[in-house]
């Protein structure tokens, strides 16, 4: 029994390790760019930031006038299982208030910079964290991948418009992808494809061939499969998917278990099909709501997953064209 837990601790804290990288500012700007009139007069939380290494606290406090922020908090988290991983320098947690430049130089001072300790660790589901996101209008940030899913259901749970930034696969829980369905979510603008490289910590554990460390000192990785996930609406949303192929029965096979035909290449989507169709999940990169339904996910007729002549295709996404 003790051994077991001594086996999840360990687990907790590899994932908590591989949970801590740093978004680049250039990432932040590239998204939030489009966001512009969301928000004036709002209150910001980035809610899993240490304002000494976020970018996202770096952004809205150099860009508050700019935006026409009312406040920007931050709360920053600090594993108080200090023995068995350790990345942060402080081990108490804290937490930021902003509330904009005060003597005219157009840059946050620390001393305007209201700085207040946290009871607990600043975890993002406790009951002071909670509270401050209460008070929030919009979380930005990039959270625990490994604390998705309960992340989003808390925004959700507490009615907040959010951007923040998560894994391509998430789309595959059964809640996230119920939420893209009924259009509560859906990606950002700025990442579709590639990987995105990340600053880390000195002690991370580097495994991937695709890491680097700069002239500095300071290690990076490249993490594959990122993107914006966000319930705020920007213009090119709203742009139609150019489609050009035409369907044939040949070309497009219907599935053993559903009445719908198979697509591997969203770009593929015939232009004139009026029925339901099978698309990879990087569909959503090119998803604009009002020229496509989403009907449902991955399963068929029987509840098992989509199978095409004996096999089963990696995870399909059923649209149906709403223009035809
Ligand atoms: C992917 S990192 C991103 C950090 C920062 N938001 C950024 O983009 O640079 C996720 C951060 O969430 C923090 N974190 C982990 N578990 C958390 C929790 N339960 N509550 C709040 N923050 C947490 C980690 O310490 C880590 O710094």
């Amino acid at each position: 029994m003790a051994k077991q837990s001594s086996n999840t601790n360990l687990h907790k804290a590899k994932n908590n390790k591989k949970d801590e990288f740093y978004t680049q500012l250039s990432d932040i700007e590239n998204e939030l760019r489009h966001y512009k009139d969301h928000f004036k007069n709002k209150v910001v939380y980035c809610n899993c930031d240490d304002p000494r290494v976020s970018n996202f606290f770096h952004y809205f406090s150099y860009n508050f006038e700019y935006l026409g922020l009312k406040k920007l908090i931050a709360t920053c988290y600090k594993n108080q299982d200090a023995d068995l991983f350790s990345t942060n320098v402080s081990d108490k947690a804290v937490y930021l208030e902003y509330t904009g430049d005060k003597n005219g130089n157009s840059v946050p001072d620390a001393h305007e910079i209201g700085v207040k300790p946290l009871e607990g660790d600043g975890d993002f589901r406790s009951q002071e964290s909670i509270e401050l996101l209460k008070q929030a209008d919009i979380v930005v940030t990039n959270p625990p991948f490994s604390l998705f899913r309960e992340y989003v259901a808390q925004l959700i749970e507490y009615d907040k418009k959010f951007l923040i930034i998560g894994n391509l696969n998430s789309v595959t829980y059964k809640d996230i992808f119920k939420l893209i369905k009924s259009n509560k979510l859906w990606f950002g603008h700025s990442i579709h494809s590639g990987d995105r490289e990340f600053r880390v910590p000195e002690d991370y554990p580097l495994t991937a061939a695709s890491s680097r460390i700069d002239e500095k000192g300071n290690k990076f990785i490249r993490v594959k499969g990122v993107r914006w996930f966000t319930n705020m609406d920007y213009t090119e949303r709203y742009e139609d998917l150019i489609l050009h192929k035409e369907y044939t029965p040949e070309e497009y096979p219907k599935y053993d278990n559903y009445n719908a035909i198979n697509v591997d290449k969203t770009k593929d989507i015939p232009i004139d099909y009026v029925g339901h169709i099978g698309v990879p999940i990087t569909f959503l990169d090119k998803y604009n709501p009002e020229q496509f339904e989403i009907v449902k996910f991955r399963k068929g007729d029987d509840d098992k997953d989509l199978v095409i002549n004996g096999k089963s295709p990696y995870f399909r996404i059923i649209i149906k064209n709403k223009k035809l």
